[in-house]
């Protein structure tokens, strides 16, 4: 089935409020790959909920709009977004994680790539991604591997939030107009005492241009997010909104 030919002007996005264009989604859903096996949560640390990542796909994107993971893991938004219609990217410092995805493919994509967070204006060029989605390494609490330089789970807190503030800039960089960015992340305990990574790194990306739609934490009722989140954990919907015009000055 042909792409639809709606990619995300903005006028469009004006035109149709997202929430409706979901209900749209679910009624034609066209899947691009329909041999490949869905994830179950809990199979990779900190994995993302394959229902949550669904129900942001569809809220926040249309049908054919790019859909990009900078910090890919198992590949869970990768294959939600091929799954609803969206050209997915994603990438990961990891080369075994990026094989691995490729192995339950079948097939070697041009759309997966072993890169650093920290350089995706030279990887995908400037705004060229509808909607991102995607969970980063909470600090150091969890190591994704044993040396690799680029991966951001090796390094301190401060270190961490500095380089998270590098990943905002390139997402800004790399994001369309009114294009919306999801992060999900969590608090950390460091050397006994707690580290509110959530709060840094709304800090950073509001530095860096963002603007904050929504938040979401533990105390968010199910009714509104389809899986619970941790305590401490954080549900970030972030927008690269376009400038208001300056306004002119007045002249007497
Ligand atoms: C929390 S996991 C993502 C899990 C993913 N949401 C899922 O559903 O499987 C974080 C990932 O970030 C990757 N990572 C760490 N530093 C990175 C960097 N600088 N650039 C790209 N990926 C990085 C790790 O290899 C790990 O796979």
């Amino acid at each position: 089935m042909a792409t639809p030919a709606y990619h995300s002007q903005s006028a469009v996005r004006n035109a149709r409020p997202l929430a409706q264009a979901a209900q749209l989604d679910l009624l034609s859903t066209a899947w691009s790959t329909p041999h490949f096996e869905r994830e179950e949560p809990g199979t990779f640390a900190l994995s993302f909920s394959p229902l949550l990542v669904r129900k942001l796909i569809q809220s926040y994107s249309r049908p054919g709009d790019t859909v990009l993971d900078c910090f890919l893991g198992s590949g869970t938004t990768y294959a939600e977004a091929l799954w609803m219609g969206r050209r997915a990217i994603g990438v990961d410092c990891n080369p075994a994680l990026i094989a691995d995805l490729r192995d339950r493919l079948g097939h070697a994509p041009d759309t997966l790539h072993c890169e650093d967070a920290r350089h995706l204006t030279d990887l995908l060029g400037s705004e060229s991604v509808d909607l991102v989605v995607t969970q980063p390494p909470y600090g150091h609490t969890h190591a994704f591997s044993k040396n690799l330089p680029a991966d951001l789970s090796l390094l301190s807190s401060r270190d961490f939030l500095a380089a998270i503030e590098g990943v905002a800039a390139e997402l800004y960089t790399v994001l369309k107009p009114d294009g919306y960015c999801v992060i999900l992340i969590g608090d950390i305990k460091d050397r006994g005492r707690t580290m509110p990574l959530g709060f840094q790194l709304v800090h950073r990306f509001l530095s860096r241009g963002f603007s904050v739609v929504n938040l979401y934490d533990a105390r968010t009722p199910v009714s509104q997010l389809p899986a619970p989140l941790h305590a401490g954990e954080y549900l970030m919907i972030f927008q690269k909104k376009q400038k208001a015009p300056k306004r002119p000055a007045k002249t007497y």
